[in-house]
């Protein structure tokens, strides 16, 4: 793995668009694996602004995001497919048409997420994966677990997600307690992986993942197995690792 040391949040988002910039610029007709929460905003803020200037062209590339709340609606404003609209392919000239998230008002999980499944192989699989870092180490929605799940799955989130996530919401019971998430193969067969990690909040995540036994209680950890893994991480992130990355 390699480590892209930031100074602050706007550093690292740069650095880590920087990377999604490059990798459309040399192939236009790129899979893009895309992330929500917090972590990414500052990635699409800059990415939007450069395309705005012209110097990125979405118009062949494919986006496909790794996960989705079950029970809400495409339109709901808390739904990752409405972060997604909101926050970068509005503004962009991506085809809507290529960008795929799953169905979150599809309860019957089997046949949705083999429909899921079955997209990702369509495209060829994904060339370049975005993720954030959850505070207990979950990539997508890959909670703690005792073993890892291979493909795309339906999750019962856990407390600690439930209460890291309900700051998006008016209380936390409407949160929901579910979600479609690619699995841990899908997102490991990216060819390439960018994470980026921002606060002293995810230092203790970044330590276990990274420093520490590969183990499906800590799901992140199977990253330092990947051959083209990236993380962009800025100082506070990075605190309790010392010289250990
Ligand atoms: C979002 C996702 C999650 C987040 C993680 C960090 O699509 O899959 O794994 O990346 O929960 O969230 P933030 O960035 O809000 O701290």
């Amino acid at each position: 793995m390699r480590v892209i040391r930031a100074k602050d949040y706007l550093d690292a988002s740069r650095k880590a668009a920087n990377i999604i910039s490059a990798q459309v610029i040399l192939q236009p007709d790129s899979v893009l694996g895309l992330a929500t929460g917090s972590s990414p905003i500052g990635i699409y803020q800059r990415l939007i602004s450069w395309y705005e200037k012209g110097d990125i062209d979405f118009s062949q590339a494919k986006a496909i995001n790794l996960d989705e709340y079950v029970g809400l609606s495409s339109i709901h404003n808390q739904s990752y497919a409405y972060y997604m609209r909101h926050n970068f392919f509005d503004h962009i000239n991506i085809d809507i048409r290529n960008t795929f998230i799953p169905n979150g008002l599809d309860r019957n999980a089997r046949r949705e997420c083999s429909r899921y499944d079955k997209i990702i192989h369509d495209l060829g699989g994904v060339d370049l994966q975005l993720l954030g870092l959850g505070p207990n180490g979950h990539i997508g929605f890959n909670e703690p677990n005792e073993e890892f799940v291979k493909g795309t799955h339906c999750v019962e989130l856990s407390q600690v997600t439930i209460d890291a996530n309900a700051r998006f919401f008016e209380s936390k019971d409407q949160v929901p307690s579910k979600a479609y998430t690619m699995g841990i193969m899908d997102i490991v067969r990216a060819r390439r992986v960018v994470m980026i990690v921002s606060g002293e909040k995810k230092a203790q995540a970044v330590l276990d993942s990274f420093c520490g036994p590969v183990t499906p209680k800590v799901p992140a950890s199977i990253l330092q197995l990947h051959g083209d893994f990236i993380l962009v991480a800025d100082e506070a992130a990075l605190s309790l690792v010392g010289d250990k990355l």
